[in-house]
């Protein structure tokens, strides 16, 4: 099969068997967990009852602790819609939760204003937004993703595993990749097997060209979210999760062009800097991600040059570790700071 690497023999059943006992033992959320996240959300809309009785406030919760990828340890994503816009100042909602015991910290000046949230009676952590709705769309489109074929959710989750004890995902503070990054790669190497995997759901062009969108606040949402066509559409592919992962970790060490290409999961193949405009001027774009609704945004820009040849040594790093017989957990093994 074209872009098949060979993984040496026996090492392949193995390998994957380690990737699906670590889903099912350490990554798949645990049923105390989901109690936990349910009840952080009671209490939360609660304490939003109480602080802003006169607002209609919604309540919507995204990321990974509704597409499907997320873990035990997981924090909760929230997006609030509200036609309140005071409540878009991040400040208003931070005096509110302080006075309820909550731990928090703003960050204001973000694409996205957040106010971090951690709740030391629950343990458990919350990043809120407010009115910033895009995201809902992009975690109906993982779930998408999830339902089509069952080898999505374990290669994903044993990506962001990875990436979590080798220190590479922290956009925010550590200036590698956010998860969501992290996913975007994850199922675009799944689109682009040979047969796919996975399919490509956006239309072939948007409607709307970039940078009208962008001037106008204006997004084409539109994606095939019909699961039930879309189901078994893989089947074509054997490929085992063992195989994925090493093909994952060698396609970014040695095969992706790390210099000209551009990740693009709405298109489900590789698009060009240069074809996006994407070669020139500031910021510097390094790794390239194109998040696949705001096709303007590089969920890559994160990284500077020299956390991308860290990521880069992360994956040279893992490959190495499957081509000479070594196991997944040594793989994850927690990163040792120098
Ligand atoms: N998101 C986004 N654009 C980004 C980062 C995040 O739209 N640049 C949205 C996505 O909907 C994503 C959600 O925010 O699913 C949560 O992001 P993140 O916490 O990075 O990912 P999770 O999937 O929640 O992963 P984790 O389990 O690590 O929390
Ligand atoms: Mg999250």
């Amino acid at each position: 099969v074209a872009g098949r690497v060979a993984l040496p023999t026996g090492l392949e059943k193995s390998l994957t068997a380690q990737i699906l006992h670590t889903y099912e033992t350490r990554l798949f959320p645990s049923a105390e967990s989901i109690e936990v996240k349910r009840a952080f959300i009671e209490k939360f809309a609660t304490i939003l009852v109480t602080e802003f009785p006169e607002w209609e406030v919604d309540i919507h919760v995204f990321g990974s602790s509704v597409n499907g990828l997320g873990t035990s340890r997981s924090d909760v994503d929230i997006c609030l819609t509200t036609e309140h816009r005071e409540l878009e100042d991040v400040f208003v909602l931070n005096k509110a939760l302080r006075k309820h015991q909550m731990r928090t910290y703003c960050i204001p000046r973000a694409r996205v204003p957040i106010v971090k949230i951690w709740d030391p009676e629950l343990r458990i952590a919350s990043d809120i937004n407010v009115n910033n709705t895009i995201a809902l769309h992009n975690t109906r489109m993982l779930q998408t993703f999830v339902a089509i074929d069952g080898r999505v959710r374990p290669f994903v989750m044993a990506v962001k595993h990875w990436t979590k004890c080798r220190e590479i995902n922290d956009a925010a503070f550590g200036g590698t990749l956010s998860s969501y990054a992290w996913v975007n790669l994850a199922i675009h190497f799944l689109q682009t097997r040979q047969p796919a995997i996975l399919p490509v759901l956006h239309p072939p062009a948007p409607s709307l060209d970039a940078d009208e969108c962008r001037a106008a606040g204006e997004v084409d949402l539109s994606f095939n979210d019909d699961i039930a066509e879309l189901r078994e559409f893989g089947r074509a592919n054997t490929e085992s999760l063992g195989f994925l992962l090493y093909a994952f970790f060698r396609t970014y060490s040695y095969e992706f062009d790390y210099r000209h290409q551009v990740v693009s999961l709405r298109s489900g193949c590789y698009l060009t800097k240069a074809q996006k405009g994407w070669d020139s001027g500031r910021p510097a774009r390094i790794f390239c991600i194109e998040e696949p609704f705001s096709t303007w945004l590089n969920l890559g820009h994160s990284a500077n040059t020299v956390s991308v040849e860290g990521i880069r040594r992360e994956f040279q790093r893992a490959f190495a570790i499957l081509r000479e017989g070594g196991s997944f957990d040594q793989v994850c093994e927690i990163y040792q700071r120098p």
